[in-house]
């Protein structure tokens, strides 16, 4: 079930509202920081903002800079990015700016909200989910019927509180402006809710004149056998780890991150590492945790190959470690070819014993790589 990649943008106040109660959009970017969010616009297949946003500010959610336009026609891509909006109602006014200005346009609604928007006539594509709103299926058609790689989310809270707490958000763009609205009633970026536990992965701060941007990622792995955005990073690690393997010409190069329920690493290791032959990924990164670790039972193990079930080297093979070790949930990019082991089936014995094994095989090329002379 492929996504796009989904980039959340706000502004907030030092409060951390997204506007004031006014009448007026709150302007809360500065001038450069607005030129920012059209070069982001400008990198994205598609805009998302829910329908409260449309009612409240009437945006026409453009890429303004003609250069940047241009830039996009010269890559092939339409010169506006598909504009997405989310309503369940479908009470959405015809003569929103939305309709009438950039390119092609999309409504993800409910079974009634689609009649009620096609009864509208707007100038959209309606596209019912059901008799509710579900944001995996959204995603899904996106990238399967819409061929939406990039995803820009630009609010409002409604949106972002729910793409956030579904481990759907793989990144937040967050501009910090020197205000305070100071009013209860005024909409804030995130409402109360099940968020992930732990910490979140902070990326990059930079000064744009008076705002500061804040980029953060999330780090909470999915459970059971729902992929979460976080997934997508911690395999990406496993598989920059398998590259700095020693070179073999008897063993594959993989990568291995041991991650807690609330995002935070536990271990990493990669094949052949400090100086052992024979070690594996999964083992080396398991063998710095101490067994007794509580936050084993409810962890994620990343590994850029399915753990191996036969192997002459140790008597324990990976998918026999990680179920002594208590994990109940592998992530995994690609599952183990022939080339050392007949029909090795890593994730079958796993699954068998309980576990939730995830192949993402977004990942498989990058897993591939550092193997290339094995294949
Ligand atoms: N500072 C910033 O960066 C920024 C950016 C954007 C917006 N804003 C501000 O944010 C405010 C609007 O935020 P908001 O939270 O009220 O609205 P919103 O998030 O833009 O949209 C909420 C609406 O989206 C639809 N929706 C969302 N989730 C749904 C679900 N699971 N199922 C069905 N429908 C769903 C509903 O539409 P229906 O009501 O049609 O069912 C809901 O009322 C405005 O004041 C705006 O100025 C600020």
């Amino acid at each position: 079930m492929p996504y796009p990649y989904v980039l959340l943008s706000a502004a907030v106040s030092l409060d951390g509202y997204l506007d004031d109660t006014g009448p007026d959009r709150l302007l809360l970017s500065s001038p450069a920081d607005f030129d920012r969010v059209d070069e982001v616009r400008a990198s994205v297949d598609a805009i998302l903002v829910g329908a409260g946003t449309i009612r409240a500010d009437n945006p026409r959610l453009l890429v303004n800079s003609p250069d940047r336009r241009a830039a996009r026609l010269a890559a092939g891509k339409p010169e506006y990015p598909l504009k997405v909006t989310v309503s369940g109602s479908g009470e959405l006014d015809p003569a929103a700016k939305f309709w009438h200005t950039g390119g092609e346009k999309v409504v993800y609604t409910t079974d009634k909200g689609a009649e009620r928007a096609r009864s509208l006539g707007l100038a959209a594509d309606v596209v019912p989910l059901g008799p509710g709103l579900d944001w995996r299926r959204l995603l899904e058609h996106l990238h399967d019927v819409r061929g939406v790689r990039r995803l820009m989310v630009e609010g409002g809270g409604t949106i972002h509180t729910q793409l956030l707490q579904e481990g759907l958000a793989d990144e937040l763009q967050l501009v910090l402006a020197p205000l305070f609205v100071g009013d209860p009633h005024a909409p804030r970026l995130f409402g109360p809710g099940g968020y992930q536990g732990g910490r979140l992965r902070l990326v990059e701060t930079r000064r744009i004149e008076d705002v500061v941007l804040m980029r953060y990622e999330p780090t909470a792995p999915g459970t059971g056998s729902l992929p979460a955005a976080a997934d997508r990073h911690w395999l990406a690690l496993a598989c920059e780890l398998a590259a700095d393997c020693p070179p073999s010409r008897t063993a594959f190069s993989v990568g291995a991150v041991v991650v807690a329920a609330d995002g935070t690493e536990l271990a990493r290791g990669h094949s052949r590492e400090a100086g052992d032959p024979v070690v594996h990924a999964e083992e080396a990164a398991l063998a710095k945790i101490d067994p007794g670790d509580p936050r084993l039972a409810a962890a994620t193990v990343y590994t850029s190959l399915e753990p191996c079930t036969r192997r002459s080297s140790r008597p324990a093979p990976c998918a026999r470690l990680i179920l002594d070790a208590g994990v109940r949930r592998v992530v995994t990019a690609w599952r183990e070819p022939d080339t050392f082991v007949h029909e090795a089936d890593g994730t079958g014995l796993l699954t068998a014993a309980g576990v939730d094994v995830v192949v993402l095989p977004d990942h498989e090329v990058q897993a591939k790589a550092p193997n290339a002379h094995l294949l």
